[in-house]
């Protein structure tokens, strides 16, 4: 399929390379832009610098078929219809958002803007908060170009909803598109855009306000985090109730389709990249603006603790912790990323080291990410089971499928101490208390 668009994506992190190479893979010509050299080399090469389902055979694909290019040279910019800001939107110390690399972005697009043969759509996919492509961005590109949002260029809020690990599907199958501008000509251009892009069905279209928009992907994400404090706080509850437990009562309430059965996996905690940082944005802006959003504050705080929960265990087991080996099964902070930000797996291990114990870790795919989290503080198992051998204690941290597939029998041959820690509720809590394990689990109440 061969399409009249050309885009530029600026930013190829994570989201910005999966949107680009997308947006390629149907046939648009994209050049994607970012000044990191290596990143750049690396993409060149064919390999892409994530560990992402898909995405390094669609690099190939697009690449090979000349309909994706990267570089730094942000000049390549005229010559395309939209310009995508996909930068990242770190936190400052205080957590509020960091919008550095927005502003580097709107600089360079700005600059280009002269030279650009037709007006450009220019589209803020970053996450960033409410005011931003009004206050920051917008400026921004007027005072590089000396031209005018909306008249001779236009401007749209476009927040991504792409999950790491299915970054890949998520741009292809988006549930909804959410189009934020002051002007109907660019939402109009952006909307043509993604149906030729979905064709032949698009998915609901949002065509909304730039506020409306920016506050969407943070409410999104917020809420999301909540179903799983939610959860979790629910799980605590249960913790105290003889036969009570959480995965029941998450099927129950998910059953009703207000709720629905998604985001209810009880366990230590959300991280990543996005939740964490995301939600603290939101509590500095809102307070900011004069409200303090105390049930999100709440979502936080129920976090924060929810990864003490394995300390908690393993103490209950063992009474004391000192020179007890402890085994993690899981680093990254979910399965199919090697991503250890905001990883659940950095608190519930520094929790384990203060109190004396040894720590061996294995994860399918976050070893080397992990060491430099850790160094050499802790052990690193080539596999699960030379990460249990000898273990007084093991705590599921990340539910990757390998870890589903162990049976009981391989912690009982292989521990000292028979006592496994399933924070992510993985095993069937009477095979492993059948055989002899002494076995603890997220939201499961004593079986008396
Ligand atoms: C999240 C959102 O799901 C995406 O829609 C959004 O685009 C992205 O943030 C972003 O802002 O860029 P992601 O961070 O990749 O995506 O991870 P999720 O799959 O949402 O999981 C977040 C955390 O919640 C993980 O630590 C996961 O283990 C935890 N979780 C999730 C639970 O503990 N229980 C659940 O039931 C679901």
């Amino acid at each position: 399929m061969g399409s009249k668009y050309r885009i530029s994506v600026f930013g190829l992190g994570p989201v910005g390379l999966a949107t680009a190479v997308c947006f390629a893979k149907k046939g648009l010509s994209v050049v994607g832009i970012d000044p990191d050299k290596s990143r750049l080399e690396e993409i060149r090469e064919r390999r892409a610098p994530y560990f992402e389902p898909n995405l390094d055979e669609y690099l190939k694909e697009v690449i090979k078929n000349e309909t994706f290019m990267a570089t730094d040279d942000y000049s390549t910019n005229a010559q395309s219809d939209f310009a995508f800001i996909t930068v990242g939107t770190p936190s400052n110390e205080e957590g509020t958002i960091n919008l550095a690399s927005v502003k580097d972005a709107a600089r360079m697009i700005g600059g280009s803007l002269n030279a650009a043969e037709n007006s450009q759509l220019v589209v803020v996919k970053s996450t960033v908060t409410p005011g931003t492509a009004r206050n920051t961005v917008k400026p921004v590109l007027e005072a590089e170009s000396g031209k005018t949002a909306g008249i001779d260029f236009g401007l749209c809020s476009n927040p991504e909803f792409l999950r790491e690990g299915s970054a890949v599907y998520d741009a292809q199958f988006p549930d909804r598109i959410v189009i934020g501008s002051d002007d109907t000509e660019s939402i109009r251009k952006l909307e043509a855009l993604y149906r030729e892009i979905h064709t032949p069905t698009a998915p609901p279209i949002l065509k909304t306000t730039h506020e409306n928009a920016e506050l969407i992907k943070y409410a999104n994400n917020a809420f999301l985090a909540m179903k799983v404090s939610y959860i979790n706080c629910i799980a605590n509850i249960a913790e105290h109730i003889p036969y009570a437990d959480v995965r029941a009562i998450a099927q129950g309430i998910g059953l009703d389709n207000r709720i629905g059965p998604q985001f209810l996996n009880a366990g230590l905690g959300w991280g990543g990249s996005c939740f964490p940082k995301d939600l603290n944005a939101l509590i500095a802006y809102s307070k900011r603006a004069g409200y303090v959003p105390e049930l999100i504050e709440a979502v936080v705080e129920i976090n924060r603790t929810q990864a003490r929960k394995a300390l908690e265990f393993a103490l209950d087991a063992l009474g004391s912790l000192e020179k007890r080996k402890a085994a993690i099964l899981g680093l990254a902070f979910k399965p199919y990323t090697n991503d250890m930000r905001e990883a659940v797996s950095i608190p519930v291990i520094n929790s384990l080291l203060a109190k004396g114990a040894s720590v061996t870790a294995y994860d399918p795919a976050a070893i080397e990410d992990a060491r430099k989290v850790f160094g050499n503080t802790i052990g690193y198992a080539k596999n699960s089971f030379e990460c249990i051998e000898q273990a007084d204690c093991c705590v599921i941290v990340t539910e990757w499928d390998e870890f589903k597939r162990m049976q009981p029998k391989t912690f009982l041959e292989r521990m000292r101490q028979p006592i496994v820690i399933d924070g992510r509720r993985i095993y069937d809590a009477a095979e492993f208390l059948h055989v002899g394990i002494k076995f603890y689990a997220i939201g499961l109440g004593p079986a008396k």
